[in-house]
């Protein structure tokens, strides 16, 4: 992990991603802030809350096919108590979409109240999409502007780049203008980009990543490891390396001389944990969940 603690993605980067938010905050109603369901705190930019400031936010808990149902619903009560309205989505299927525009209506309703009154009903409502890379923005944007998507010219005076898409039922989506980082410098927080797949395989250790998320899930889901591999013994108390090479042996990935193959074991088991297949995994918790 010492290779992404290294990375120092402040404040070059967000410095200017951050002015350009600021300046495109002012084009629009409302912020949509799309997280990962599965990590909610680590898919976060940690200066989001500075940025977005006043406007009106709807987050959407995105991936939610992958998360625990139950910690997402706590989530949601966690978000709700903070005054955030927040929406379970899953932008692969689109399940959970339909809710998007009557909860942003519901949210901005005294001021589409104030333009009906003043005979502008017709206008959009505009909204900007924002979230760290790979939470699901594209996914987001493409299933609501669908097939015909019209992508709006750069408007005059608009900073340039910034991307505009209608997606009918008078709304318009604006893309975010940059990058918005995640927190990297954070251990536990570049741990769990990496589990997802958020972070580039190729700066982490594959193995080493592979046997700390099997330390990460045997603390709560070792039931759903035991399941998946078939695992004959409980592994609550197994560590580090055993718990791969367990998954190896019961997986019969050898290599000759009947070493276990933990190099094709870790890459099997986080392709399995990011695809779903280990079950529906939140690795974290609202704050006052202990
Ligand atoms: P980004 O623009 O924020 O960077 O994210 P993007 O939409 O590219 O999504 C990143 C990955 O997450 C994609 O997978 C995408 O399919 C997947 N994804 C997005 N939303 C959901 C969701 O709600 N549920 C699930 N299960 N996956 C989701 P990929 O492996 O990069 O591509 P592919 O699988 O689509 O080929």
């Amino acid at each position: 992990m010492s290779e992404l603690q290294n990375i120092q993605w402040y404040p070059g980067h967000m410095t200017k991603t951050r002015r350009k938010m600021q300046e495109s905050l002012k084009l629009v109603d409302a912020v949509a802030e799309i997280i990962d369901a599965r990590i909610p705190i680590s898919s976060r930019n940690p200066d989001i809350d500075n940025i977005i400031a006043n406007k009106p936010r709807i987050i959407l808990m995105n991936k939610c096919d992958m998360a625990n149902e139950n910690k997402t619903a706590k989530w949601i009560e966690y978000f709700k108590e903070k005054k955030i309205t927040a929406i379970p989505v899953d932008c692969k299927t689109g399940k959970g979409l339909n809710l998007f525009f009557t909860t942003v209506r519901n949210l901005l309703s005294e001021k589409i109240e104030a333009w009906q009154a003043k005979g502008m009903s017709g206008k959009s409502v505009k909204i900007m999409v924002v979230g760290i890379p790979n939470v699901g923005k594209s996914s987001f944007i493409n299933r609501m502007a669908g097939k015909e998507r019209a992508k709006v010219e750069d408007r005059p005076g608009v900073t340039r780049g910034n991307q505009w898409f209608t997606i009918g039922r008078g709304f318009e989506l604006l893309d975010t203008p940059g990058v918005l980082w995640p927190k990297f410098e954070d251990k536990q927080v570049g741990e769990y980009l990496a589990f997802t797949g958020a972070v580039k395989d190729q700066i982490i250790d594959t193995e080493l990543l592979a046997v700390r998320l099997l330390e990460t899930l045997n603390m709560n889901y070792s039931r759903f490891i035991t399941e998946r591999y078939k695992l004959k013994n409980p592994i609550e108390n197994l560590q580090g390396y055993e718990l791969l090479e367990t998954i190896g042996k019961a997986r019969g990935m050898f290599i000759k001389g009947g070493e276990i193959d933990t190099e094709r074991t870790s890459i099997m088991v986080l392709d399995e944990f990011r695809d779903g297949k280990l079950g529906r995994i939140t690795l974290e918790n609202p704050p006052q969940i202990t």
